[in-house]
């Protein structure tokens, strides 16, 4: 949620800072903003998109060597010109950016509104600023003192960069809860929230740490503090990722790459951890805890949205192959709840961005009360891949579309593996049958690749049922979780309602939605229960609902019932869904394509939700 980036250097900072918000936008766009320090203290802010701000700002005087940029996704207060960050305190000499909620902005507010202060916005942002102003009118408070004072003060998640007029040498980042990263040049620095902005400039990183703030120097150094002001040792890493990887490559949308790059991802996410001829898989954290993860009373699964659903789908696997209770929790949930758990718990945390803010906290919580953390994340040194005790990869490279695509066909790689590993570690699962799985799991990202093969079939269905109203999404065993990611997919970028059921709870209540308007979409590869799904396809039917059913090749049945068939390549049952997912994403990026939508940046989403 929301894109900061920073900039002091030698170079001209406005186009280094708009050409990282691009890139940063998928974070947050519904406002964007700089500001620039040259003597004065210019802020250019504007409702909407980054390519506004551009135009807003178009001939003005942006000469400066250094200034902060941020990419909004609104928390507190509606998204316009005002509200959009940067913040200037209220003498007009702060500016600063944050991401994150303070969340005991009203009682500081008041207090500051005691003393005199005024506010322009509505954010939770601006009283921030303004603290920090206040703590600085003491005698001898530094910039650094003040913002560090300030953060003990205020409850809740941030990343912030401070500037400050008159101190063209330095500027002051800090983090907890949102990630930041400094990007390390030759008399320079970049600050962002992620490497992207970065990559083009400088391979050498630092990540700063929770509750960790750094002093950025024009002269080339800099300083890492805790919040409890004492000074930290800098680990400097090496960027992995290139460029390319965060730009479309030919495709009009993030989206359409993403879904088109997983065969190449799961490839990827597979590759060095199992081998079907030499009968093994070997996920390092699994072995690293095996123990201690055989011997766990059951999983927990947290996740949300997407990852989610690849965490129920891993629930069918794990109880089928390794013969373990698995239980799946919305995140969000679970720490508002009084869960049981204990030490003899294993959590398996599953997030693409490692940064979603229930997920942490859900972590956070079964770490206190003694569970092992297993997590399963694609960006490399999140935050849920640092607190995590032992964990996976997905390796899915950088994820921009905000629908989650590879991502989700990376996790279910993994949480494939993840069972299996586990079934042959307990004995639950044969070796022949084992080795059956890793041969058909090889032939994979080749049946992902033969599947994107339909996408002009789905275009024409797609021109179908782009005015349709609903939709709904029907599935079994492994294919229910496709489903509600189906359905997903459809409502965040084409705004339409739809969603996933088992296709055998149908008739226990949304039966009573269909009617010749409602498209079904049917996921009828599993083989074992084939008759109970083509029983499902006629009752929609004698309902007159159009379906569209997603069968194996050659199929004969449900083509003769379906009012159109996406035949996709056979696979093992429990693999199916790797291959299912495919049709379901295409068919909404198009629906969505058709009907006007941004399907990179859909309306009131963020990439990562750091917020609770
Ligand atoms: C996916 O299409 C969504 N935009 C969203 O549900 C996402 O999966 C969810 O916010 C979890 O994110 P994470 O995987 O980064 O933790
Ligand atoms: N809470 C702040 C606001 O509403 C920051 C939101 C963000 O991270 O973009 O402006």
């Amino acid at each position: 949620m929301c894109g900061i980036v920073a900039y002091i250097g030698t170079r001209e900072a406005y186009p280094i800072l708009i050409k990282g918000l691009q890139r940063l936008e998928y974070r947050g766009y519904d406002s964007a903003g700089v500001a620039l320090l040259n003597g004065d203290l210019n802020v250019y802010k504007k409702a909407g998109k980054v390519v506004d701000l551009e135009a807003y700002v178009g001939a003005q005087d942006t000469h400066a060597t250094m200034g902060i940029g941020h990419t909004r996704w609104a928390t507190h207060g509606v998204p316009n010109d005002c509200n959009a960050h940067p913040h200037l305190s209220y003498s007009g000499n702060l500016a600063l950016i944050h991401n994150g909620i303070i969340e005991n902005y009203e009682s500081l507010k008041t207090e500051l509104q005691r003393r005199g202060y005024l506010f322009q916005s509505d954010t939770d942002t601006e009283v921030l600023v303004n603290l920090i102003e206040e703590i600085k009118k003491q005698e001898g408070v530094e910039l650094e003192d003040a913002v560090r004072i300030a953060l003990n003060e205020v409850v809740g998640a941030y990343a912030i960069v401070v500037m400050e007029k008159g101190k063209e040498d330095k500027l002051i980042a800090a983090r907890k809860g949102s990630p930041l990263v400094i990007g390390i040049g030759e008399n320079e620095f970049f600050v962002a929230s992620d490497a992207s902005p970065i990559i083009e400039f400088t391979k050498n990183v630092v990540y700063l740490e929770d509750q960790e703030y750094a002093v950025i120097n024009r002269d080339g150094h800099f300083t890492l503090k805790t919040l409890g002001n004492v000074e930290t040792t800098p680990s400097i890493q090496k960027l992995e990722m290139n460029l390319e990887a965060i730009e479309k490559g030919g495709f009009d949308h993030f989206m359409l790459k993403e879904i088109y790059e997983q065969p190449r991802a799961v490839a990827d996410a597979l590759r060095g951890r199992m081998s079907a001829s030499g009968g093994w898989i070997k996920l390092g954290g699994v072995v690293e805890y095996e123990k201690r993860i055989l011997n766990a009373d059951r999983l927990l699964i947290a996740a949300c949205g997407t990852s989610w659903h690849s965490g129920l789908l891993a629930e069918y696997l794990i109880e089928d192959v390794a013969r373990m209770s698995v239980e799946v929790e919305y995140a969000s949930e679970f720490r508002y709840r009084n869960p049981v758990v204990d030490h003899e718990d294993v959590m398996i945390a599953i997030s693409q961005s490692g940064e979603t803010a229930d997920t942490l906290a859900a972590i956070e919580l079964a770490k206190e009360r003694g569970a092992l953390i297993y997590g399963i994340c694609n960006v490399i040194g999140s935050s849920i891949a640092r607190v995590s005790h032992a964990g996976s990869y997905t390796h899915a490279g950088p994820e921009i579309g905000v629908a989650s695509t590879k991502a989700f066909s990376t996790q279910v790689a993994i949480l494939t593996l993840m069972a299996l590993q586990i079934g042959e570690a307990k004995g639950t699962i044969p070796t022949s049958r084992l080795r059956e799985i890793l041969f058909e799991l090889e032939n994979i990202p080749a049946k992902i690749e033969e599947t994107l093969k339909l996408n002009d079939q789905i275009l024409e269905i797609a021109k179908t049922y782009k005015d349709a109203t609903n939709f709904l999404y029907l599935g079994r065993g492994v294919n229910f979780p496709v489903a509600l990611e189906g359905a997903l997919k459809l409502k965040e970028i084409s705004y339409i309602h739809a969603e996933g059921y088992p296709a055998a709870e149908m008739k226990h209540g949304p039966i009573a939605l269909i009617d010749e308007n409602m498209p079904v979409v049917i996921l009828a590869t599993n083989r074992s229960a084939y008759e109970k799904i083509v029983s499902n396809v006629q009752e929609v039917k004698a309902r007159k609902g159009k379906v569209i059913a997603i069968v194996n090749k050659g199929d004969r049945q449900i083509k003769g019932l379906a009012d159109h068939v996406i035949e996709v390549p056979e696979t093992e049952d429990i693999l199916a869904p790797l291959v299912t997912i495919v049709p379901l994403q295409l068919l909404s990026y198009h629906i969505a394509i058709l009907r006007g939508c941004n399907v990179d940046q859909p309306r009131n989403l963020a990439k990562s939700v750091t917020v609770e």
